[in-house]
């Protein structure tokens, strides 16, 4: 046995995450079902590093230097059962799996927990940055036990991105943990994303913009605050030309979005546990009613608003207010996440430094952004931080969005442009302000009708109105 470590599931994202650990120095022991993909990577990657090829899982497991690491990267689901039963009747005490597929936490939760009793690790880790970072630096969120962290760590620390020195790998806490952080990073990132097309939609719309004009607007932002990997390919995706037609290549491109379902678990756990993530939720609901093509049919061409066409000037004064409103609600969208991550950390009993997850998302994954360091940050001052409104600078930048950002939602409305994500990130920071809330009407009307009680302001308890008998003095308990 001489390999460090073992890769199974040789897709790109596997292949590549092998060559990530053979450029370190570690030999990797790889295998595929089909053998045919093991050959080619060492055929055309071999003089990378040190692979050891095997062709059964019996070789695979033999390569491996005790305790034994080796790395799943199949498809989520039934796949990835499939290749742990295989592997575990090879296995011995103390030996170390690691999923780093995008699996279900509650999976990982569950495999966690069988593979325990026969004496095992399972690690379920979320590996963000696609395939270019698979093999040149991810994020790495890793579940597990400490005492396989101990081991894992030093390895996924080596091989994930830096920024300031800093890996962008962690432990993030144990069994379903990493992959719950993963989902929620997937969730956010689907947030951003419809945030940004909100914007980029308004200033096409209402400001009249050219793609080619709005990618120097994105350039522009992507400098300042809003700087991040995402504006970073807009603004290339919109000032991108499609070959066969002339076309700017955003216009060739059909409008329904597809997904492929970890913003639909960020969404439907979130309900599970009662947490807000209101700008997930529309942003996964955009990309489905994209898709709703009869509806859209019925639809397509009924009235709405309409206003006027700005001025040169008008749209600049307008273009600032979108960039307003896009980062106070980038601002509550990834609030909402961390919000998210409390609430199933009490839920599941893990202990998850919230700052550590801003600091591995600065760089390697999808929504990697200068304003993850400021979240880091925010967190560092202060651990027990409820929301990042909590934190001045972010307080003073959300105060100076008011009016920009209310008067984004204004025009769209006005002009009947959707910003589904954009009024909800505003809905969501105006119910969290309010002094008060209609819940109490909400409270009463439960109460009138099923006699669902509710509690009062002025003294404690549970009451019950007998609403058919007026008079009748309420029932407390
Ligand atoms: C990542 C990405 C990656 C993938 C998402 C998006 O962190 O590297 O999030 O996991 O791109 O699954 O997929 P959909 O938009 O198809 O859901």
């Amino acid at each position: 046995a001489s390999a460090t470590i073992g890769v199974t599931g040789l897709g790109v994202m596997g292949r590549n995450l092998a060559r990530n650990f053979a450029r370190y120095g570690a030999t990797v022991a790889v295998h595929n079902r089909s053998a045919g993909r093991t050959r080619a990577l060492v055929e055309e990657f071999g003089h990378e590093g040190t692979f050891v090829a095997a062709e059964s899982a019996e070789e695979f497991v033999a390569a491996l230097e005790r305790p034994r690491k080796l790395i799943i990267m199949v498809q989520a689901g039934p796949a990835t059962d499939a290749v742990i039963e295989e592997f575990v009747p090879l296995l011995d005490a103390g030996d170390i799996v690691v999923d780093g597929g995008n699996a279900h936490f509650a999976d990982t939760r569950r495999r966690e927990a069988a593979l325990r009793e026969r004496g095992l690790h399972f690690v379920g880790t979320g590996i963000s940055g696609g395939e270019e970072g698979a093999l040149g630096g991810p994020s790495v969120m890793v579940g597990g036990s400490t005492e396989s962290y101990a081991v894992l760590g030093p390895l996924f620390e080596s091989i994930s991105a830096h920024v300031d020195g800093e890996p962008c790998a962690a432990h993030i806490g144990t069994d379903g943990a990493g992959h719950f952080v993963k989902m929620v990073h997937n969730g956010i990132e689907y947030a951003d994303m419809q945030l940004i097309a909100e914007a980029y939609d308004l200033l096409r719309q209402v400001a009249g913009y050219t793609p080619a004009e709005i990618a120097a607007v994105f350039r522009r932002w992507n400098a300042g605050r809003l700087g991040s990997y995402l504006i970073e390919i807009t603004a290339e995706v919109l000032s991108h030309t499609d070959q066969a037609t002339g076309a700017p290549f955003v216009d060739v491109v059909a409008d329904a979005a597809g997904q492929k379902g970890t913003g639909r678990w960020t969404v439907q756990t979130a309900l599970d546990l009662a947490s807000p993530v209101t700008a997930v939720a529309q942003a996964t609901f955009a990309r489905a009613a994209s898709g709703q093509a009869d509806l859209r049919a019925a639809y397509r061409g009924l009235p709405g608003g309409t206003t006027p066409p700005l001025s040169r000037t008008e749209a600049e004064r307008f273009t600032s207010q979108v960039e307003h409103a896009l980062y106070a609600s980038k601002v509550i969208a990834y609030d909402q996440g961390w919000t998210m991550i409390q609430d199933a950390a009490a839920e599941y009993g893990w202990k998850i430094d919230l700052g550590t997850v801003a600091r591995i998302w600065r760089g390697g994954c999808i929504i990697r952004a200068a304003f993850l360091d400021r979240i880091r940050a925010a967190y560092a001052a202060d651990r027990d931080l409820v929301s990042l409104l909590g934190e001045m600078e972010f307080a003073m930048e959300i105060t100076d969005a008011q009016v920009p950002w209310r008067e984004t939602v204004a025009s769209a409305a006005r002009r009947g442009i959707p910003v589904p994500a954009i009024s909800t990130a505003l809905a969501h920071y105006d119910t969290l302000r309010a002094e008060r809330l209609p819940a109490a009407l909400l409270q009463a009307q439960r109460d009138y009708f099923g006699a669902h009680t509710y509690a009062r302001v002025d003294r404690p308890g549970t009451f019950h109105t007998h609403w058919a008998a007026p008079g009748r003095p309420e029932t407390t308990n």
